[in-house]
């Protein structure tokens, strides 16, 4: 399977927009105004060429109205080493070439192919260069050639009515060193813009998205809130200023709220029918009892009075008397359970649980005698703070589950045990274990196997709910291992000695 590539954060991903923005608008605006320099360079120096090469035609060299000797400048002193024709107003780099027709252009003297050296001096022109100066067109447009050892020119060739061809250039090389340090200033200025794009799009993203953050909060917090039971109180709501519904932000803000106000009623009402439901349980559990106490009495009565009865009639009796009493077992089983739901204080004494160990096991000793029971007692106290009555029921039903779900001969071992701030009590049988079907759902109210259903045992599939409720309202857990055998452990938070 292909990794899943990590996705960008939000926050991320606007920084570096940001940033590839500033980054294409940098580079736009260079080109465009390195383009429109160069243009405007260019033009500048075709100028300047035009016109030098107007003086290089119109020779000889005027000057305040005085011809001047060529080779001459104006205060009349010869430049040295001059080999040919000097013209004042030539800047160094100027190359001029003045071909007359039919000419050998291999064999030109200074005078008709020269460039003027950074000394003023005019230099001769090589074979090279001057056959890529006559090579130009001589149509008097400006042109880009490179001249063999001297560099990028701009030049521009005319033929005279004599038929000579006159061809004037200028250096680019200052066009080039123009255009080089603006880029490579640009370069640099749009270097720190992004930098400043960078680190102010992290700050600004940071704190546009900080609301957002504070919304995630509120998330998270009521994630972490008991829900699932109980009258719930659902107050973390985002923060008014984070639920403008002009911002994207807020309108997230605004409908996290609507959703949590919405879950608040559904869960109040919820919890409204759930307490009906609890109530009613309750009220018609403790209802029954007192009618099936009357059919008991009635049935005992009738059973136990001076008239002879018929065999049938005297164990039909019997069977109702039996039977009320499992319902009246039933009922109370109910009762305690939707008292236990409904979050009834527990009564809040010191118990011990060694004590209640040693009854139950005393008791179960008696109702199963063909069980093995053991004992296995701690030495240090084990004392928990809780309602001994509801205690005792929790042992009395894992000791019940241990002594009917298995067959006779089985051993049954309760342990008690101080584990640091906790009192485990364990009960612990060899016999067949929890069928499986049973195992997740075993602490719910009327789980029971197959077999318990069927016998005669008068099982209700209460005793272990009522052992995790009761376990639960005091603060503890229960829980069970089995195959083979099968183990409950209850841990209770320990009372300090
Ligand atoms: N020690 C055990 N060994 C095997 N099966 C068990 C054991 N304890 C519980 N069970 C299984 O778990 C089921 C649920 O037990 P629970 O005590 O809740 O109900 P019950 O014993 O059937 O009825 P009652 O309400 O009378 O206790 C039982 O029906 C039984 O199938
Ligand atoms: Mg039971």
């Amino acid at each position: 399977m292909a990794a899943t590539r990590r996705r960008w954060t939000l926050r991320r991903r606007l920084v570096a927009i940001v940033v590839v923005l500033v980054a294409v608008v940098a580079a736009a605006m260079g080109t465009i105004s390195t383009l429109a320099l160069r243009g405007s360079l260019l033009t500048q120096l075709d100028d300047r060429l035009a016109a030098t090469h107007r003086r290089t035609v119109e020779g000889p060299v005027r000057q305040g109205g005085v011809d001047l000797p060529r080779g001459r400048s104006d205060d009349g002193r010869e430049p040295a080493d001059q080999p040919g024709p000097f013209r004042p107003g030539q800047d160094a780099g100027t190359v001029t070439a003045q071909v007359p027709r039919g000419a050998d252009p291999t064999d030109l003297t200074p005078a008709q192919a020269s460039h003027v050296a950074d000394d003023g001096a005019l230099v001769a022109l090589d074979e090279a260069q001057t056959e890529q100066l006559l090579a130009v067109p001589t149509d008097g447009e400006a042109r880009s050639i490179t001249l063999p050892g001297l560099g990028r020119y701009r030049v521009m060739a005319t033929t005279a009515p004599d038929g000579s061809t006159d061809v004037t250039g200028l250096p680019a090389a200052s066009v080039t060193r123009t255009l080089a340090s603006f880029v490579a200033v640009e370069t640099v200025v749009a270097a720190f813009a992004l930098l400043a794009a960078a680190a102010g799009g992290l700050v600004l993203v940071r704190r546009e998205l900080r609301p957002l953050d504070r919304v995630v909060g509120t998330a998270n917090r009521v994630t972490q809130l008991p829900l699932d039971r109980g009258e719930v109180v659902l107050a973390e709501r985002v923060p008014a200023e984070d639920t403008d519904p002009d911002t994207e932000v807020g309108q997230v803000g605004a409908a996290l709220n609507q959703l949590l106000g919405h879950v608040e009623r559904a869960l109040a009402a919820r919890h409204e029918s759930e307490s009906q439901v609890r109530q009613f349980v309750a009220d018609a559990s403790h209802e029954l009892r007192t009618p099936l106490a009357s059919i008991r009495g009635y049935a005992e009565l009738v059973r136990r009075g001076p008239d002879e009865l018929p065999p049938g009639a005297l164990q039909a009796m019997a069977r109702v008397e039996s039977e009320s009493e499992r319902m009246t077992a039933l009922l109370e089983d109910m009762l305690l359970l939707a008292r236990l739901d409904a979050g009834r204080p527990l009564g809040a004494e010191p118990v011990d649980l060694t004590g209640l160990a040693v009854d139950a096991v005393a008791d179960a000793h008696a109702a199963g005698p063909d069980h093995h029971w053991h004992l296995d007692l701690p030495s240090q106290e084990a004392v928990v703070t809780g309602d001994e009555h509801r205690l005792r029921q929790v042992l009395a039903n894992l000791l019940s589950n241990a002594r009917l779900h298995t067959p006779p001969g089985t051993t049954v071992t309760v342990g008690v045990h101080r584990c640091g701030d906790q009192v485990v009590v364990q009960v612990a049988d060899d016999g067949p274990g929890i069928p499986p079907t049973l195992r997740d759902s075993l602490f719910q109210r009327f789980t029971r196997g197959d077999a318990s259903r069927n016998s005669a045992t008068g099982s209700t599939g209460l005793g272990l709910a009522i052992a995790h409720a009761v376990v639960t309202a005091h603060g503890g857990t229960i829980t069970v291992a089995s195959d083979p055998g099968t183990t409950f452990t209850v841990t209770l938070p320990a009372t300090a000695s």
